[in-house]
């Protein structure tokens, strides 16, 4: 089940899986004929149909213009305009009549049950925004969110809209560091955390984590504390001053706050992503396009129908979450599930047993996951009732086959259709993405551009070919719009191709004969571990830190459950003991400086690194020994010797 397998059995894959004419016939796009004519529509005219697309919106002023490309790449979108995510993801519909409508059905790991309506939702919210107002934020001002997944992560990202405060998620698995990192990169002056979370029956302190992260940032004026413990109490330290309760403020603070009217290119977001440098990239999104991009593609990737019940198990501190399970659903009014903890507690049946309770119609979570609920065995899921499936969806990376058709058939009953999604933490939302009424499914594929997207796989002299580099060749609502402080690594990262003429997603595909895009990883330096992107060059950086360490090189490998692996090659100084010990030094800074989930598979001692005779580490050869392959052409290295050396370490499970 590798990467290289993966490729290879796509590469074979024929297979076609057409929606069911039941299906087609209820869902808001439903055929392919229909699909086309939209699609062309879109790309012939992209203003007219964004334009139609977010008069379904709210609106405080119309846009004086839809598209404004006179500073490319810098893109504005619906310049003019005045708006609030918050307001189109509750007020418009509690105002409209639909305020009973459950919004969220969230259970905690431990079992503890929450259900709130969107007017309840509106409610808290308001609360929430009220607070964060008396603790002196304002519109513009950085927040910082470090939760677990409870209601309140998706109440702070929505507070913070409604004030037009630009929140920050740091997903919960990030150490201190990061958090340290992130929050002095964007000057952040407010941080939401909570004492705990439940993983896997233990409580994570991540107040503590906070604390130690921010400890020496001096513009943090104030954390803001989020009771998760309840009865259990859990370590909370508060420091004077700074560190306030939620449930202290939030009694006495007004249960109304107008949202904020918000100019089309003022900044929603950040979120911050690896890439091909040691240090993360503050992704920005701004408000209008972004609101009008989570809105259509929820509504048609999910053939949103009123009365779905839709559950997307990702992190709101990754973008999938962000537009997936806080903006673009609930702009749709759709009654979601959103669970804390984790898919095996305590038993391997809890998604399942979750998926029977609240009869979830549409069920979005990730390759990986799915990789190891086949490992887990059939038996956990044919034990429940999964009638009420209707819809599948997969994001993140590449899925193989096997694991597609598992989810076909043991997940979906050969009845649900599969969306796999292709798109980034830059992109906003979905790009190529079957849409389920309509297109006929290929296992692991991620099949056609979504409307107004306009995709082709290019070589480097910018001619279409059959495999080479994804580009997006037209500008769309929901793109990133820079770096934070950083404007000139927003150019070079992502229109450093093709004379800076289309957007470089970084990622290999191919085309088949039904013009269909299949997706074969990353061409950079960016490694996808369970779907978490890592830059090999971060972790590098890591290394290089240790006194005993001279240089580093990490590459990724294709790895059963995670998707990809890595493999990290150290050479180490002199005079110091290539021990265990040493070993677990570097495993425990990986963990201090990104988080657990960054962790090797292996690390490899050597006194030196494969390089050319001009110094230059050859990374081929070490993908090479980390899969276990016959060693590429050796001839151009300074010493041959060095690489032989490493193969044989690692075949002998050092
Ligand atoms: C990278 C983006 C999009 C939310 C989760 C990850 C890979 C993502 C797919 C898919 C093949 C995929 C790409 C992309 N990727 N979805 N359906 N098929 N590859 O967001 O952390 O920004 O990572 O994930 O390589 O560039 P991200």
């Amino acid at each position: 089940m590798s990467t290289t397998n993966t490729y290879e059995s796509i590469s074979n894959e024929n297979r076609k899986f057409p929606p069911t004419a039941s299906f087609a016939e209820s869902a808001h796009i439903g055929s392919m004929e229909s699909y086309y004519k939209q699609y062309h529509k879109s790309i012939q005219d992209p203003q007219n149909f964004w334009a139609g697309v977010a008069r379904d919106l709210h609106w405080f002023k119309p846009w004086d213009s839809v598209l404004d490309d006179s500073s490319k790449p810098f893109y504005r979108w619906f310049d003019g305009s005045r708006t609030n995510l918050s307001y189109n993801c509750l007020d418009r519909h509690v105002t409209e009549g639909r305020g009973d409508k459950t919004a969220i059905l969230w259970e905690g790991e431990p079992g503890d049950k929450r259900v709130l309506t969107y007017a309840d939702l509106l409610d808290e919210v308001s609360r929430f925004a009220n607070v964060l107002k008396r603790l002196g934020v304002h519109k513009g001002d950085r927040v910082a969110i470090y939760l677990p997944m409870i209601p309140e992560l998706a109440v702070a990202l929505l507070a913070c809209a409604r004030i037009g405060a630009v929140h920050s998620v740091i997903f919960a698995g990030f150490s201190s560091d990061s958090i340290r990192d992130r929050v002095l990169d964007s000057q952040t002056s407010l941080v939401i955390t909570a004492d705990g979370g439940y993983r896997r029956g233990k409580i994570l302190e991540l107040k503590k984590i906070v604390d130690a992260g921010v400890q020496d940032c001096a513009c943090v004026h104030h954390v803001l504390v989020v009771e998760r413990g309840g009865d259990e109490a859990i370590d909370c330290p508060m420091q004077n001053e700074r560190d306030v309760y939620y449930n202290d403020l939030s009694a006495d603070v007004d249960a109304i706050c107008q949202a904020e009217e918000m100019e089309a290119e003022d900044l929603l977001f950040l979120l911050y992503t690896s890439g091909t440098t040691g240090k993360p990239k503050g992704i920005m999104h701004t408000t209008a396009g972004y609101q009008v991009f989570s809105y259509i593609t929820a509504k048609y990737t999910f053939d949103l129908q009123s009365d779905d019940v839709y559950w997307c198990t990702a992190d709101v501190g990754w973008i999938t979450g962000h537009t997936y399970i806080v903006y673009g659903i609930l702009q749709n009014c759709i009654t979601q599930v959103m669970y804390e903890g984790a898919p095996n507690y305590p038993d391997e049946g809890r998604f399942w047993e979750i998926i029977e309770n609240y009869k979830v119609s549409i069920f979005y979570t990730a390759p990986t996951a799915i990789r190891a609920f086949m490992k887990w065995g059939d038996d956990w899921v044919t034990k429940n009732d999964l009638s009420s499936l209707r819809l599948l969806g997969t994001v993140g990376e590449p899925i193989n086959p096997e694991a597609w058709m598992w989810y076909h058939s043991v997940i979906g009953a050969e009845r649900c259709p599969i969306v796999d999604t292709w798109w980034q933490t830059e992109t906003g939302g979905h790009m190529l993405t079957p849409l389920p009424g309509a297109t006929p499914t290929k296992p692991g594929c991620a099949t056609l551009p979504f409307f107004g997207i306009d995709a082709d796989v290019l070589n480097d002299n910018c001619e279409s070919v059959n495999a080479g580099i994804l580009a997006i060749k037209k500008p769309w609502p929901g793109m990133m719009r820079g770096i934070y402080g950083d404007a000139q690594r927003y150019e070079s990262a992502y229109w450093c191709k093709w004379g800076g003429r289309y957007y470089f997603p970084g990622d290999g595909a191919r085309v088949d004969e039904d013009g269909y895009i299949w997706i074969l990883g990353r061409v950079d330096d960016v490694v996808n571990v369970s779907g978490h992107r890592i830059g090999t060059a971060e972790l590098e950086s890591v290394f290089v830190e240790h006194s005993a360490v001279a240089e580093s090189a990490v590459v990724g490998v294709p790895h059963e459950i995670k998707g990809q692996g890595l493999i990290a090659f150290v050479t180490v100084i002199e005079g110091h003991d290539c021990s265990e010990d040493l070993r677990n030094q570097l495993v425990a800074m990986v963990d201090k400086s990104i988080g657990k989930f960054a962790r090797p598979e292996r690390i490899l001692f050597s006194s030196d690194l494969p390089k050319t005779r001009s110094g230059k580490i050859m990374r081929r050869l070490l993908r090479d020994i980390a899969e276990g392959r016959e060693l590429g052409n050796t001839s151009t290295l300074a010493d041959p010797s060095i690489v032989e050396n490493l193969q044989l370490q690692f075949q002998q499970g050092k």
